[in-house]
């Protein structure tokens, strides 16, 4: 056996865990990542491609924002397509703040470089991770590598395992309530090298389902269409995907839409979901691990991000000075910002999906919606201000 001691040893080396051992590495605090998966894994992995300014900004500050400075795509604003027109969201002149393209792949690419320049502890390919002793003193992190058993002993346990994780789950039962809606269809993703068909985002509601057409880069596209849960990918070849998507954008987008066949193509299922405390003694949630979001307003990334914000300065305290002012306030803080992304993501995605389940009242109330933020100003400021990202208080 190996025993090791940390000051806060992080589970899984997403964006949150990574990020959260970029900011503490920053501040010469000790901590060591475990992830179940191989970093090949980790990296394959397609998800968001939307960052807020505010994770922007927290890449900066944690030192490791210069490629997507350079690389990432500056968007002013979205395009919403209904009634058979694009109806543009113009995020400059609504809010004086724009998002950034770059994908989640690249963000975890460089967190990662980071860490090895840096020669900061990840162990990957860790089996059988388990928690214990955080209701205490004495937090330690257990688990296998290469057919070793590791016991890591630390002050602190940030739980950033995404949805499936063990941190959450160790919790007992009664300490943490949660609140979760599931929807009932997902997002059919491909992901092609072919030239963006517009130059932002354009989020589509159509009687055949929602349609987003989305970016990497200049040169790669990520499109997504609404499809059954049960949907089969070996009934979805590439040119069913791409027609749906012709006609589901419009005429006006489908005469500039390239098709090439998939690189990544992948259904994910829609829910919403909060646990809360994200706090149980000296284990603390982060990222999906306590959350999540429906991917439609691209939350879930920026709101990992904002968990590992607040939670870094807690840390940082107490690691530090020993104050835990900033641990104890971590979980009220965060999930104020978490609940407020949640009924964003819940709106969004029910006002531009095909929802059958809610019948010609629902669709009606839809179409009044969209007409609505068509004509008024302030709807359109809500919408811009909750898409490029809330405050960080
Ligand atoms: P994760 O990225 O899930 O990272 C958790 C890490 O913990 C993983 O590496 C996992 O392997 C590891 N882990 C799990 N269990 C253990 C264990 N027992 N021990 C050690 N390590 C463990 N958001 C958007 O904004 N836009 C999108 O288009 C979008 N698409 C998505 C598609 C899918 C299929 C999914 C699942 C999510 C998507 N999201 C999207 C959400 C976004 O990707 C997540 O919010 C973001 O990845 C959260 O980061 P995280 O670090 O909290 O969790
Ligand atoms: C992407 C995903 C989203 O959920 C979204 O709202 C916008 C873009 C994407 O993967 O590019």
């Amino acid at each position: 056996m190996v025993h090791r001691r940390t000051q806060v040893a992080i589970v899984g080396a997403g964006p949150a865990g990574l990020l959260l051992g970029a900011l503490l590495a920053c501040h010469d605090i000790d901590a060591v990542i475990v992830e179940q998966r191989s970093a090949e894994y980790v990296l394959g992995r397609i998800r968001a491609g939307v960052l807020e300014q505010t994770t922007v900004d927290l890449l900066r500050e944690a030192g490791v924002a210069d490629r997507c400075l350079k690389e990432g795509l500056t968007h002013d604003g979205i395009e919403l397509s209904f009634d058979g027109a694009l109806h543009r969201i113009d995020f400059r002149a609504l809010t004086g703040k724009h998002v950034t393209v770059y994908g989640q792949t690249e963000v975890t690419h460089d967190l990662m470089q980071l860490r090895a320049g840096g020669n900061l502890i990840t162990d990957y390919e860790a089996e059988d991770v388990q928690i214990e002793g955080f209701d205490g003193e004495h937090p330690v992190v257990h688990y296998v590598k290469n057919g070793v058993v590791q016991e890591l002993a630390c002050d602190f346990i940030a739980g950033c395992d995404g949805y499936h994780g063990i941190c959450r789950a160790s919790v007992p039962r009664d300490a943490i309530s949660t609140y979760e809606k599931v929807y009932p269809f997902g997002w059919l993703g491909i992901l092609a090298d072919v030239p963006p068909c517009d130059h932002e985002l354009i989020y589509a509601n159509h009687e055949r389902g929602f349609a987003l057409a989305s970016m990497r880069s200049a040169t790669r596209s990520r499109y997504y269409v609404q499809a059954p849960l049960d949907a089969d990918l070996a009934d979805w070849p590439d040119e069913r995907i791409w027609d749906e998507l012709a006609v589901r954008l419009g005429p006006q987008v489908a005469a500039k839409l390239e098709r090439a066949p998939a690189i990544e193509k992948s259904l994910a299922p829609l829910r919403s979901f909060v646990a809360e405390p994200m706090r149980w003694g000296r284990l603390f949630l982060a990222g999906d691990a306590a959350h999540i979001v429906p991917p439609t307003g691209a939350k879930g990334l920026n709101l990992a991000a904002s968990d590992v914000r607040f939670l870094a300065e807690g840390l940082i305290d107490a690691c530090r000075t020993g104050a835990m002012d900033g641990l104890d306030g971590y979980s009220r803080r965060a999930l104020a910002r978490v609940w407020k992304a949640e009924r964003f993501s819940w709106w969004f995605t029910s006002l531009i999906h095909r929802v059958p389940e809610t019948g010609a009242f629902g669709r009606r109330m839809q179409v009044a919606e969209l007409d609505y933020i068509r004509t008024s100003q302030a709807a359109q400021t809500t919408l811009a201000e909750n898409y490029v990202g809330l405050p960080l208080d």
